[in-house]
């Protein structure tokens, strides 16, 4: 079967939007499967930009159907205004085009509330969550309180589920010095919601993409956030409330790891976080700075600054083991020319030994010391290169050793975020 998953490989934002609309050229279906409206995934389209929170990234081609599976959260105020804007623009002009599973779960804005109040109760120790709801969302489902999608169109049935959830937070939200919610405006509001979604409601995600697998078709499953923001297997505690890694595309949408065929890591040539937690490459310097501004790493979702610092090869080797990653794509680039000298992070330094592995504690992380090896830069604009050969010599070094070190194929690798801007080492999804 030809399911193809697109992972972020390191904090998220690695430019897994671009190439899942590059990919998307040729397949036909895109599968959302985690996450909620904290990701952010921008398409650059003859120079348009795009950026999508909840709906998958091959919505800007007609011939590709975007599903979205039980596994996402779904934010009913943001869905609606993202279907809204998307169709402004002239997209997802056939309904069909798009599918929201009934059993995915529904963030409510009580949910965000929560998720704000946690923040601000936190102080110091904030995790710096995009103050989406996701984490209080999660965790209504994994406490089987949580409505879903299907819930909207049954009205008897959500007033008595609405009462119960929202007994809870009110409680929490009084806890926690927030103000509560009252359960009328809520369901006013989830009328609404419902007639807007209703064509794209979905019975059965699962049925649809096992079928579509087993015909032989192309289903390209859309990664949000990033693999060190796994829940289990991420910086924990400061992390997402969702499996990132690429076996959540087989939990999320409901299809079994047989399925899948290759599982593609998004990269990008540096290292970027948004909120809080161990970043052992970062650089707080000029350089950092600079980075930032080259790259323009402002969160798509929230505006805030990304921190940023060179490419970390222990972080990626983790990455590419946990997710089991069997070909790489790698991003921006672009950006780091004009550099002297680029750092590649090859060990970790933990406790005065020399380590390989990615510490599976944040007590360890944030105590090692990178060691690196620095790369001569180059001066050439790469964003107009349409030709891999047209690489200047210190960007292939850079290229060759990264590939080296990983032991995984480059097969992809982004000079700008135009979707023409993408050179083909070797072709995936054809
Ligand atoms: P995602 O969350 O993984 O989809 O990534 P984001 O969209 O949050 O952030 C990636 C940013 O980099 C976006 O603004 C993209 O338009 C941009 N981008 C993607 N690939 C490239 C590239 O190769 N070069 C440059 N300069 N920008 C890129
Ligand atoms: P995409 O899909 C980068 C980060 C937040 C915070 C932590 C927890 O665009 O790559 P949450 O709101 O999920 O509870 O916040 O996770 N985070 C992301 N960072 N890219 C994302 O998504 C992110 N989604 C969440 O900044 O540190
Ligand atoms: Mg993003």
């Amino acid at each position: 079967m030809s399911g193809m998953i697109v992972v972020g490989a390191q904090w998220g934002d690695e430019g897994k939007g671009k190439i899942v609309d590059v990919f998307s050229a040729n397949a036909d279906f895109v599968v959302r499967y985690q996450g909620g409206a904290n990701a952010g995934h921008t398409l650059v389209v003859n120079g348009e930009k795009t950026v999508l929170h909840l709906v998958p990234s091959g919505i800007l081609r007609a011939d590709t159907a975007c599903v979205i599976a039980a596994g996402v959260v779904v934010d009913v105020e943001g869905i609606v205004s993202e279907i809204a804007k998307i169709r402004s623009n002239g997209y997802l002009q056939n309904p069909k085009q798009l599918m929201i599973s009934e059993s995915a779960t529904l963030i409510l804005p009580f949910h965000k509330a929560l998720d704000a109040a946690r923040e601000k109760s936190l102080s110091d120790d904030k995790i710096g969550t995009t103050g989406k709801g996701i984490g209080p969302a999660y965790e209504d489902r994994a406490s089987r309180r949580a409505l879903v999608l299907g819930d909207l169109f049954d009205s008897e049935n959500l007033r008595k589920k609405l009462e119960l959830c929202l007994q809870e937070k009110n409680q929490l939200l009084k806890f926690y010095g927030a103000a509560e919610f009252a359960v009328e405006p809520l369901l006013l509001q989830l009328a609404k919601v419902a007639q807007a979604l209703e064509p794209y409601r979905c019975k059965d995600v699962s049925t649809i993409v096992h079928k579509a697998l087993k015909n032989g078709k192309r289903v390209l499953f859309e990664g949000a956030q990033g693999t060190l923001l796994d829940t289990l297997h991420g910086t924990y505690p400061f992390v997402t409330s969702s499996s990132t890694i690429a076996g959540s595309a087989c939990i999320g949408t409901g299809v079994g790891p047989t399925a899948i065929s290759k599982v593609i890591g998004i990269f990008k040539a540096y290292t970027t976080r948004v909120g809080s937690g161990p970043f052992p490459t970062e650089l707080n310097d000029e350089l950092g700075e600079r980075i930032r501004r080259e790259g323009h790493e402002f969160g798509a979702t929230t505006g805030r600054p990304r921190r940023c610092g060179w490419l970390d090869l222990v972080a990626m080797k983790y990455a590419i083991r946990i997710n089991g990653i069997t070909n790489l794509s790698l991003m921006k680039l672009d950006i780091l020319t004009g550099f002297d000298k680029i750092g590649v992070c090859t060990g970790y330094k933990l406790d005065g030994e020399v380590i390989s592995d990615f510490p599976s504690h944040v007590r360890d992380l944030e105590k090692v010391e990178p060691i690196y090896e620095y790369f001569q830069g180059w001066k050439e604009d790469l964003s107009k290169v349409s030709n891999l050969k047209d690489l200047p010599r210190n960007t292939t070094n850079y290229i060759d050793f990264i590939g080296n070190q990983l032991a995984t194929p480059i097969d992809v690798i982004s000079v700008g975020p135009g979707r023409e801007q993408t050179l083909w080492v070797k072709p995936l999804f054809a």
